[in-house]
């Protein structure tokens, strides 16, 4: 039996992979690590917490001697590292927990398996997972492919491209058998209400604004959280070592498009007149540095493993509004307390 370590499992994507490796893989004993910060959260995984081959460890990537600690203890035979923090608007207020998390944490993770696989490196893998902000904005035209040259903008940005380097570091250092990911916007169930679409469809649902960055002309290019789910499950275990894959939609849209979308759907779920969502939209201030466009070529993940992504984006978005209004207890949860503070500050105060 191997087993796999996921870091950040009890987050947004973390919990999409932790249920696809935990109900696929019966074989492999799964043990998510996670810190449970603002944004993880074990109500994401209550379908699977009480499956065999799972178990949950609460623990910290900053703190060295814990992981170690943990390394020694169940040997891991691989590891899926997702555990960081992920919201940009966060990474402007408060750089250092990036800091501390995306690159301490990971060296932290790196320093542990080299020295319990040193011995032996066959049939391992640390896998990294990141992300397309690394190579910068876009303008009008292009795309990222794999050899972009990184031009990071925001704390979090830096702090993954950071990781990224180190983790190829202990690869052409000391032969560490990694992998590495560059995913580019993920949208689903169980994303914490920071990010664009759930916040968006938590502030329709309540009729309040919908703050529109800058003139909402910003384009990001989205896929289906479970659709970067099986590409993981794909590169953990077809990838070859030393790799870079970029995972991407293929699916740009420009901000105030997708808004206006969403608020047509939420009109028609909610049995709202036409329109009348779309009136909560408020242009606000501009996010400081932020990225034009990311567009992510993800030819190689699909020439060379056969990947794709299944869903089309409006068929998507419908189903993840579906689940947001399905799931209300989750999302007053996820709301509650510390979430409001958050608000106030990022969206009132400023
Ligand atoms: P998330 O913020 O929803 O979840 C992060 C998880 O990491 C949480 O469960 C949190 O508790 C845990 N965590 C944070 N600090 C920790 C620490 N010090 N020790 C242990 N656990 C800690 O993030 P997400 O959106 O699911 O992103 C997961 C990964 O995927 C991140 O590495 C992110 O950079 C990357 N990524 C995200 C997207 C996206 O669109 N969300 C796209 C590409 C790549
Ligand atoms: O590209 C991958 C990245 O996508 C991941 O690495 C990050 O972890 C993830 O958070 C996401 O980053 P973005 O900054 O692109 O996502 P966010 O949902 O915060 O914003 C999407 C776009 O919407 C962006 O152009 C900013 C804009 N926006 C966002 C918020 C929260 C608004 O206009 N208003 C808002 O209130």
């Amino acid at each position: 039996m191997k087993t796999i370590l996921i870091t950040g499992g009890a987050g947004f994507i973390g919990s999409h992979v932790v249920r696809l490796f935990v109900n696929n893989y019966p074989d492999y004993k799964i043990v998510n690590l996670d810190k449970l910060t603002y944004a993880g959260n074990l109500e994401n995984l209550k379908d699977i917490e009480d499956k065999p081959n799972y178990e949950f460890v609460k623990g910290d990537i900053v703190d060295g001697k814990f992981i170690q600690d943990l390394f020694s203890k169940y040997n891991f035979d691989g590891v899926i590292h997702l555990a960081a923090e992920s919201h940009v608007d966060r990474s402007i207020s408060n750089p250092m927990e990036f800091i501390y998390t995306n690159i301490v944490g990971t060296v932290n993770l790196l320093n542990a398996v080299n020295f319990i696989w040193k011995k032996d490196y066959k049939g391992k893998k640390f896998y990294h997972i990141s992300t397309d902000e690394v190579y910068g904005s876009l303008g009008k035209e292009g795309i990222f492919t794999e050899d972009t040259p990184y031009n990071p903008h925001s704390p979090y940005s830096a702090s993954k491209a950071s990781s990224d380097h180190l983790v190829r570091a202990y690869h052409d250092t000391f032969g560490l058998p990694i992998v590495i990911s560059n995913c580019s916007n993920n949208y689903g169930s169980f994303q914490f209400p920071e990010k664009l679409i759930p916040l968006f469809i938590n502030n329709i649902k309540n009729n309040k604004p919908l703050p529109v960055y800058g003139e909402g002309i910003n384009i990001r290019d989205w896929l289906f959280v479970e659709d970067h789910a099986k590409a993981i499950d794909l590169i953990f275990h077809k990838g070859e070592t030393g790799e870079t894959y970029n995972i991407g939609g293929n699916n740009e849209w420009k901000n105030i498009d997708l808004i206006r979308k969403l608020c047509e759907i939420m009109d028609d779920k909610l049995g709202r007149e036409k329109g009348t969502s779309a009136k909560l939209i408020t242009f606000v201030k501009d996010r400081a540095g932020h990225d034009l466009r990311y567009a992510i070529d993800s030819s190689k993940l699909q020439n060379e493993l056969g990947w794709k992504p299944s869903l089309d984006f409006e068929e998507g978005l419908e189903k993840t509004v579906d689940w947001y209004l399905e799931n209300e207890e989750w999302l007053n949860n996820v709301t509650f307390g510390d979430y409001q503070k958050y608000y106030n500050e990022q969206y009132v105060k400023r």
